[in-house]
């Protein structure tokens, strides 16, 4: 078994669009309206703005392989690629999916533990991130990792407005 993190680069944005699709799809489907979800994946995930967000020099994106096949992502935003004003001491967890036959083996933890490095390597204070309320699995997936709720904020899904946690872990 080998688990390795690759850096995203601009080249990759149609893996990124797959990947994105598809554990996005997996996760809220089964919650949201069809309009809703795919208002939201067309907007988010299209290929012209995810090479904007690859090219950002504040943003990054990283594939995890197991054994060799994309298993999930990471995306991580510092200054002002942060979706909250958050200062210049935080870094932003913006995405963390893993793939659902993939779930539940450690790499999730393995990316979020990419996050904390990056975080650590430029001597921030904290890591942040949103997460839907009715997420129950990320909820109890980022409390174990040692995140506590400090907030909450808006997040739109299609025209729908939903409540985000945020929560946070201090690093120092
Ligand atoms: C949330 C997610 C990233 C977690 O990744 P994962 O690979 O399944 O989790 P891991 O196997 O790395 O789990 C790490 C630790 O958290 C624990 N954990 C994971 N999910 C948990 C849950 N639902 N409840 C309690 N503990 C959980 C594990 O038991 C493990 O504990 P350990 O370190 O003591 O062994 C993954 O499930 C996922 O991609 N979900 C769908 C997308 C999503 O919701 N992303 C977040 C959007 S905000």
């Amino acid at each position: 078994m080998t688990i390795n993190i690759i850096k995203c680069s601009l080249e990759d944005s149609r893996k990124l669009q797959e990947i994105s699709y598809e554990t996005f799809n997996d996760t809220f489907r089964h919650q949201n309206s069809p309009e809703n979800m795919n208002a939201y994946l067309e907007r988010a995930f299209n290929l012209e703005q995810l090479e904007k967000e690859l090219s950002n020099i504040s943003s990054q994106f990283f594939f995890v392989y197991f054994n060799h096949e994309v298993a999930g992502y990471l995306k991580v935003n510092t200054n002002d690629a942060q979706t909250e004003e958050m200062g210049d001491e935080s870094l932003e967890i913006e995405r963390i999916y893993i793939k659902n036959k993939f779930q539940k083996h450690g790499l999730g933890k393995y990316l979020l533990n990419k996050a904390m490095e990056i975080a650590m390597d430029r001597n921030k204070m904290k890591i942040w991130l949103g997460v839907w309320e009715k997420n129950e699995n990320a909820i109890a997936f980022y409390k174990k990792m040692g995140f506590v709720q400090t907030g909450a904020h808006s997040f739109y899904m299609g025209d729908e407005e939903q409540i985000d946690f945020i929560m946070t872990k201090t690093l120092i």
